[in-house]
């Protein structure tokens, strides 16, 4: 490894990270996080601080867990790759996918579709569902509905169905024939409706309405987060869900829950699906899967929709599918993964800790005006969207959004900014010591603003 200066001259120079500007790295390189251990991450200078993001949503089990890296490296060393492409398997990929399949057993997931992350996971449920249609003889049904705020990824798929703009509008034109109706988000909504049930049902209604306008028999697909991530941690109505999984129900739509964040316990239930009560046709899955030790995602099915992708003739046949498809040391990351995620029973800290965080947030709220809405206390899944004007809702400029967060990780805690939002989403296996040490590094990034 080059020493420190090296790495500090060369910093974002010749790498473009995502998500960001690539000049303005150049000019404000990024912090080189280059240690962690438990839920605490460590810079290049020394400086520790609280992973408040848990990576990116994904570092469930925290940076320490021995097993899942012991299952790695022995990986390595057996089998470090074979392809999964028809006509061979690996013993860690059929393993792996027994252990997705039973782990999702209450969401009536039935079969297992590896993939290399989260957008791949959507790319191929939205594919898979328009195939769905046409193996049983409905080949029109190719298009889309989504919710605004909604984020499904960056693939070309994906991203005609997200409902961020700014994911969106330098890409454009994306993929004809996806539909958003809007977000279950009650800071902020067209019909200027607070409570969530009714704002579910204005949200029902806006989309019986697009069904008839665009013909039933024309849509593959409804996707959703159960709680909307990187929109916002925009947690529904309890009711929601299972409202949009009714509308589905009655018109054919099928049902893809995107539960790359909500999975494997974020949510305080091991799906959001189970969360909100309700079983889709087809998950997304990702992040949690291997807790960020490897890049893996999975597109999973029910049985329903298995059936008729097994007994169907040649159009059944599935041409989709990534070199790295049940890849051996991501499978062998997956066994021993999802085996700490139960052992540890993460998804109980995950409610506990979540309830700590989301209600210390609110403390945080009655001292700072500039804190317009805190959404969370589903889990470890925290929002605050921070306003200049608290009665006219406006969003926070962004050189103050910099302030506050370079505040708070001086202070002790990495958070993540998503427009005027600061998200949160740490190691499900964070103390109680810890979310106090985020709330005080939280308190000293709005004293600074
Ligand atoms: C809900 C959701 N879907 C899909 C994705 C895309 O996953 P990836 O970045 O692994 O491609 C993300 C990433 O954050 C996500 O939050």
């Amino acid at each position: 490894m080059k020493d420190d200066n090296f790495l500090r001259a060369n910093n974002a120079q010749h790498l473009w990270h995502p998500m960001g500007h690539p000049g303005e790295a150049k000019a404000n390189a990024p912090t080189i996080i280059a240690g962690a251990d438990g839920s605490v991450i460590k810079d290049i200078d020394g400086h520790e601080t609280v992973d408040a993001v848990g990576g990116l949503w994904c570092v469930n089990l925290g940076y320490s867990n021995d097993v899942v890296k012991d299952a790695i490296a022995k990986q390595l060393y057996d089998l470090p790759y074979y392809s999964a492409f028809a006509g061979t398997s690996n013993p860690t990929a059929i393993e792996a996918s027994y252990a997705v399949r039973e782990f999702f057993e209450a969401d009536g997931m039935g079969r297992v579709f590896f993939t290399s992350g989260g957008s791949d996971s959507v790319e191929t449920c939205l594919r898979l569902s328009r195939q769905y249609h046409r193996i049983k003889g409905e080949p029109n049904r190719t298009k889309f509905l989504s919710l605004k705020k909604g984020y499904h990824g960056t693939h070309f798929g994906g991203a005609s169905v997200n409902g961020n703009n700014r994911f969106r509008i330098n890409y454009e034109p994306l993929m004809p024939g996806c539909f958003h109706m809007p977000s279950p988000y009650t800071y902020r909504n067209p019909y200027n409706e607070t409570d969530p049930d009714v704002l579910a049902q204005n949200i029902a209604a806006a989309m019986e309405d697009e069904i008839a306008f665009q013909g039933a028999g024309s849509i593959a697909a409804f996707i959703m987060e159960p709680i909307q991530g990187a929109g916002g941690v925009i947690v529904p109505g309890q009711h929601f869900m299972k409202l949009m999984r009714e509308i589905c129900d009655r018109h054919g739509i099928l049902m893809i829950a995107d539960e790359v964040i909500t999975g494997f316990g974020r949510s305080g239930d091991w799906s959001g699906s189970t969360h909100f009560g309700v079983q889709p046709d087809m998950m997304c899955c990702a992040k949690g899967i291997t807790s960020g030790y490897f890049p893996v995602g999975a597109a999973l099915m029910s049985e329903a929709v298995a059936e008729v992708f097994e007994t169907s003739g040649e159009d059944g046949a599935i041409f989709h599918g990534y070199t790295y498809s049940a890849h051996p040391v991501g499978a062998a990351a997956v066994t021993a993964c999802l085996a700490e995620t139960l052992r540890l029973d993460t998804k109980t800290n995950a409610g506990l800790r979540g309830t700590q965080l989301y209600d210390g947030c609110v403390k945080l709220m009655e001292k700072y005006d500039i804190i317009g809405d805190v959404r969370g206390g589903h889990g470890l899944m925290t929002g605050l969207e921070l306003v200049s004007d608290r009665g006219a809702k406006t969003p926070m400029d962004m050189a103050t959004m910099k302030r506050i967060h370079a505040a708070a990780y001086d202070a002790g805690v990495m958070v993540r900014l998503g427009g005027n939002n600061i998200l949160m989403s740490p190691p499900l296996i964070i103390t109680e010591d810890e979310v106090n040490r985020v709330l005080t590094g939280l308190d000293a990034g709005f004293a600074a603003a």
